[in-house]
């Protein structure tokens, strides 16, 4: 059965054949067939479908693609929060509080948390989410992780190499081995990609070496590439994810000329890193790595933003995710990502939605949401508002009216 939406006051495709930056329509109308966007354009010269629903002038954008999150955990880490608004800095340090609590938790209390989140999401327009493991910290825990966040994405990324466990505080080669052995090939199953906080100022994060084995195993096991860098300091994620060809490189608040042109470079044609000594498969050509910007982090450790405009001059592909954990930042809200991105970061709102929407695919290394071109998934998220700018304009208003996924109303 097709479907007629029209009478879309704004309509943002991202779709080049609309015309640049965001391919707007205004006056618009998109026909749905099969779960897929079968037709967009003017509303006066739509093709006939088999229902018709009129959006009553409202603004209709590309589902957010919400490319970073941990929305698999047990616990509460409020206090810690609290503890940061009156001068505590943030180090990473209380991940083992949720490590513990996520331990203990059975499955019906992660899978219920993770759904929860899910749908909070789904609610704020968010139609495409990853999810990372990394509050396990042991084979049973990471694994159970994974296959309750499959369920809930396809977008799963084992993130073993969080940080170093207790038990294992005086043994960081012994969790390597653990990480890189029987723990990937419990978690690989479940998981799409391979990720690591490499972050050599965390004192239980993971060093430039200790991350690129991490990498290296996840790509031998078939998982593909994303890195936790340059969060707290400048260091070696952003190098090291362009040398592996990772899909994306998450946080970039301290980021050197080098790491910059790095990116830049990894976009360019016939560039790509080596596929390294031992056989390891290497990237893809073609697709570089994505700088994700997580503002809602820098919002709730009270850190400074990262450099967007510097990114974005030099031509780095931008994305723009939530980051949704218990510790450094627990919004769900990619309106809230938007409007910190345009009013912190001074992204245009053009970028900004560019970012959470199109961005976010690139760095999942998806060509079928994040637009509504012909053949993209019919993933749709519909503003009370008559243009996106309004996401911005007004910030913690909750403008999402009504979602589309897959072609049906949700
Ligand atoms: O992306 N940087 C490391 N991991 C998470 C925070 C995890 C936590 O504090 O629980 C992040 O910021
Ligand atoms: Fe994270």
């Amino acid at each position: 059965m097709s479907v007629l939406l029209t009478n879309i006051g704004e309509l943002v495709t991202n779709d080049p054949g609309h015309g640049g930056g965001l391919g707007v329509v205004t006056v618009a109308a998109v026909v749905v067939d099969a779960g897929r966007i079968a037709w967009t354009g003017p509303a006066a010269s739509a093709p006939a479908a088999d229902v018709a629903v009129d959006l009553g002038g409202r603004c209709v954008i590309p589902g957010f693609v919400d490319s970073h999150s941990h929305t698999v955990f047990a616990g509460d880490r409020s206090a810690e929060f609290a503890a940061r608004m009156t001068g505590e800095p943030y180090t990473g340090g209380g991940i083992a509080t949720t490590v513990a609590a996520t331990r203990a938790a059975g499955d019906d209390i992660l899978r219920a948390r993770g759904q929860a989140l899910v749908r909070e999401m789904l609610a704020q327009g968010t139609t495409t989410v990853e999810i990372k493991s990394g509050y396990g910290q042991d084979i049973a825990t990471e694994a159970r992780t994974l296959r309750i966040a499959r369920e809930l994405t396809p977008e799963t990324t084992y993130l073993g190499a969080h940080t170093v466990p207790a038990e294992y505080a005086d043994d960081r080669p012994g969790y390597l081995r653990l990480v890189t052995g029987p723990m990937l090939a419990a978690c690989a199953p479940h998981a799409r990609w391979i990720d690591v906080f490499c972050e050599p100022a965390a004192p239980t994060a993971f060093d430039e070496d200790e991350s690129r084995a991490v990498l290296r195993a996840g790509l031998r096991a078939g998982l593909l590439a994303r890195v936790h860098g340059n969060q707290l300091s400048a260091g070696p994620g952003v190098r090291l994810a362009v040398e592996v060809g990772a899909a994306s490189v998450d946080h970039c608040t301290h980021l050197t000329d080098a790491d910059v042109d790095a990116l830049a470079g990894s976009w360019s044609a016939g560039s790509g890193s080596s596929t390294g000594s031992d056989g390891d498969t290497g990237p893809d050509t073609g697709h570089g790595t994505v700088a994700t910007l997580l503002p809602a982090v820098e919002f709730s450790t009270r850190s400074p933003y990262p450099d967007a405009r510097r990114l974005l001059a030099a031509g780095v592909p931008v994305a723009l995710a939530t980051d949704c954990n218990p510790g450094s930042g627990y919004s769900s809200s990619m309106p809230f990502v938007v409007a910190l991105a345009v009013r912190e970061m001074r992204m245009s709102p053009v970028e900004a939605l560019w970012s959470a929407t199109a961005g976010g695919a690139a760095a999942l290394r998806r060509d079928d949401v994040g637009h509504l071109r012909v053949g993209a998934r019919a993933d749709l998220t519909v503003l009370d508002a008559p243009s996106h700018t309004y996401l911005a304009y007004r910030p913690g208003v909750p403008l999402v009216s009504e979602v589309w996924k897959d072609g049906a109303r949700v």
